[in-house]
């Protein structure tokens, strides 16, 4: 795929560990500017380490980690701060305070950065929750939510500060089968239509191939394949073949 673009996010021979043995090994990833890059490995590989990186909670232990040129292993909490703010994460669980109203948690952001008025909030709110489609649920509580819109809201509250790089850790996960195709219908029209660079770690192999401009496959701390959703398919390798469809190779 040509992309004569602007690296955004680039590892270079890095190495993360919780102090312990390496969870990622010498691993080099280069994410573009507009293109959604998925992380695809099974449970416990180092998926959410490599995200947790990138947003700067865990800095590696080797190698370089830039975000828009910058690397950031070597900078302080304050400057991880601003880098920070050209970011948004959505958790796997959704992470939203319980005690907070939707309209709340989706401006929380806003208000910590304290770059805008309360009605300007207001409006940025009700826009972003009409982008997802909850443009009524503004006044509820999470727990008056299903999942999925539960989902919505940790989105909604992710788009708010208007960030150039959206993290997804497993967006799919736990859906039934109804708000699994609209979380990624919504997915689809954040890369459309906000031009956003994503990187989405997931397990699952179907939302990988549905979302992806390139995967990379995650194996043992390393990545043993990287390119189009289709490559990906037509793979040789034994290890992909097996964990794209455990069944088949077991036949063989
Ligand atoms: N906070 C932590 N402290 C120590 N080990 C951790 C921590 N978080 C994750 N790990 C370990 O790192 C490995 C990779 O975990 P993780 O990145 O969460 O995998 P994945 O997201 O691919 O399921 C696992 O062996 C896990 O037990
Ligand atoms: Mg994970």
């Amino acid at each position: 795929m040509e992309h004569a673009k602007e690296g955004i996010i680039e590892l270079r021979d890095v190495t993360l560990n919780y102090g312990g043995d390496d969870v990622v090994k010498n691993v080099d990833l280069d994410i573009f500017s507009g293109e959604t890059k998925v992380i695809l490995g099974p449970s416990g590989v180092g998926k959410s380490t490599i995200l947790k990186a990138v947003l700067g909670l865990i800095r590696p232990v080797s190698g370089t980690l830039r975000i828009h040129g910058e690397d950031i292993s070597k900078l302080s909490e304050r400057d991880l701060v601003r880098i920070r703010v050209r970011m948004a994460m959505v958790f796997q669980q959704g992470a939203l305070f319980d005690s907070m109203t939707v309209g709340e948690n989706v401006s929380f952001r806003l208000r910590e950065l304290g770059l805008m008025d309360h009605e300007k909030i207001d409006e940025r709110v009700n826009e972003t929750l009409s982008f997802v489609g909850l443009h009524g649920a503004k006044k509820l509580k999470p727990a008056q939510l299903s999942g999925g819109m539960k989902k919505r809201v940790a989105i909604a509250r992710a788009l708010a500060p208007n960030p150039e790089i959206f993290l997804f850790d497993e967006p799919t996960v736990g859906l039934d089968p109804v708000n699994l195709f609209n979380i990624e219908q919504l997915i689809l029209k954040l890369k459309q239509t906000k031009k956003a660079t994503m990187l989405i770690v997931t397990h699952d192999v179907e939302s990988a191939m549905f979302l992806a401009d390139s995967i990379v496959m995650l194996h043992e701390g390393k990545f043993i394949f990287e390119g189009s959703p289709e490559a990906l398919k037509n793979s040789k390798d034994k290890r992909i073949q097996t964990f794209l469809d455990p069944g088949k190779v077991e036949l063989i």
